[in-house]
């Protein structure tokens, strides 16, 4: 049986209506998305589970931050209770403040990289890829093998493979090596957390070498979480403590803070202090994409939200109710013996598209079609995260063909019931029923960049070419 979630430590206050529509509306909805659910609109959608990205609810406490917001152009206060609070969460003293997580990456990688340099991370995030890309570094990833297979009950599938590490670092012939980047609750695996162990040994393997260890926290707080209930001596840290821990073994890091800053949008660079100069290359350039460095494309209200979210979010109590809610839908699916990535990830449950779909190639695109036949089934988004996401090999200009070819049922925080979850896992484990009968897909347009959010393409029965 299914173990039921933790209570919530909050009650609801505010109720926002959602309406399911008739399954011929959504056979029509579904037609005019181009089998994207990207590009379905949130009216013809019941449960929304494609991100956990600036979809969350906020507390009581925050939207009455909003009201205190300082609209200065510069030197908000709110700028300076950001700072304040990334300081006490994380330890980090130097903010440049971002809109959201890829602007952060953009001045990250632009002013960190030069052409040709080597960048290893734990796995591949879109948008990190991508700037890293076009600032002219070029991504390896050096995740330990378990995150590729998803039958692996690891515990720590977010962790780097030191070897890997090493072996790139030896063959790497003329290439600066500039930096490593780690990510916790790997958003691309599966949501799966990295051990502080890991991170201190990879830590201590970068300063050896004088190379810099950079993280994207945007996951930070669920990963402190399974830190605190499955790696030993952390049991009794608070998540405050560790979360200062994992910060301490980095020289900065830069958030989206749409997930664990419980906030529908911003985002921000963080720098230790002996990481002025590039602190300062950012804080001079953020003025030219974002806006001034005292807001950075948020507005005041925005950043004194996001001052008390990552307050908020410390809750461990918060995180035990989060993350048994996402892990009741796991073992509810688990229990239809639907293919699923394990063990459960932080932010939502991944299916495991290509063992849904067996009989379908991987080119035939399984996972953008099981998202598509979810919505159909039960007004359910969710989102690919498979060879559509992971786009075309710039060389060969083929399809990349990830290990992993998942849909991603992505929880938001705070938002949906015990009753809205038992929907969801019914509605897919009817779709798994029907699955010898769903065919796969074929582009009707393919964009260049990012070509997931805005792809459209028919059932591979269909004429269209
Ligand atoms: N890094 C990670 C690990 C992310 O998951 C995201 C966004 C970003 C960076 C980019 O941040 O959206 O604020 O510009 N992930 C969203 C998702 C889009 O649905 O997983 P952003």
């Amino acid at each position: 049986m299914a173990k039921r979630p933790a209570p919530e430590p909050y009650k609801i206050k505010m109720v926002e209506p959602i309406r399911l529509i008739s399954r011929q509306d959504r056979q029509k909805a579904l037609e005019k998305a181009g089998y994207n659910t990207f590009l379905l609109d949130s009216q013809d959608v019941y449960i929304d589970l494609l991100t956990d990205s600036g979809t969350s609810a906020m507390s009581q406490e925050q939207w009455s931050a909003l009201m205190r917001g300082d609209e200065a152009y510069a030197g908000s206060a709110s700028f300076y209770r950001l700072v304040e609070a990334i300081k006490d969460v994380f330890g980090y003293p130097l903010v440049v403040p971002t809109h959201q997580g890829r602007a952060a990456e953009h001045l990250f990688f632009k002013l960190a990289l030069q052409p040709g340099d080597i960048v290893p991370m734990n796995m591949y995030f879109t948008t990190t890829r991508h700037h890293l890309e076009l600032a002219g570094g070029i991504f390896y990833d050096t995740i330990c093998s378990q995150a590729h297979d998803t039958a692996s009950t690891f515990k720590f599938k977010g962790n780097m493979d030191i070897n890997k590490l090493e072996d790139l670092y030896q063959k790497r012939g003329e290439r600066r090596f500039p930096v490593v980047v780690m990510a916790p609750n790997v958003n691309m695996a599966g949501g799966q957390p990295f051990s502080l162990g890991n991170l201190k040994e990879v830590f201590q393997w970068c300063r050896e070498k004088g190379i810099k260890l950079y993280l994207d926290i945007t996951r930070i707080a669920e990963n402190a979480y399974f830190i605190k209930t499955r790696e030993e001596g952390y049991q009794d840290k608070t998540i405050q403590e560790i979360l200062r821990e994992i910060c301490a073994h980095s020289d900065g890091a830069w958030m989206s803070a749409k997930k664990d800053g419980l906030v529908n949008i911003g985002g921000f660079l963080a720098f230790h202090s002996h990481e002025q100069e590039l602190f300062e290359k950012c804080r001079n350039e953020v003025v030219v994409y974002e806006g001034l460095h005292t807001y950075g494309g948020m507005a005041g209200r925005d950043m004194d939200a996001l001052a008390q979210g990552l307050r908020d979010v410390c809750s461990f109590e918060y995180l035990r109710a989060r993350i048994t809610q996402v892990e009741y839908l796991h073992s509810l699916l688990d229990e239809n013996n639907v293919p699923l990535v394990h063990p459960c990830g932080g932010h939502g449950v991944f299916l495991d598209a290509a063992k849904f779909l067996s009989h379908l190639d991987q080119d035939e695109f399984p996972a953008q079609m099981l998202a598509a036949q979810i919505y159909l089934e039960g007004g359910i988004r969710s989102m690919e995260r498979g060879n559509v996401s992971a786009g075309r090999d710039p060389q060969t200009g083929k399809n990349r063909r990830p290990k992993l070819e998942l849909v991603r049922l992505t929880i938001p925080r705070r938002v949906y019931t015990q009753s809205h979850i038992e929907y969801t896992a019914e509605a897919i484990v009817r779709c798994y029923q029907r699955r010898d009968k769903i065919p796969g897909l074929k582009f009707t347009y393919e964009p260049k960049v990012l070509r997931f959010f805005q792809a459209r393409f028919c059932p591979l029965s269909c004429k269209k070419d």
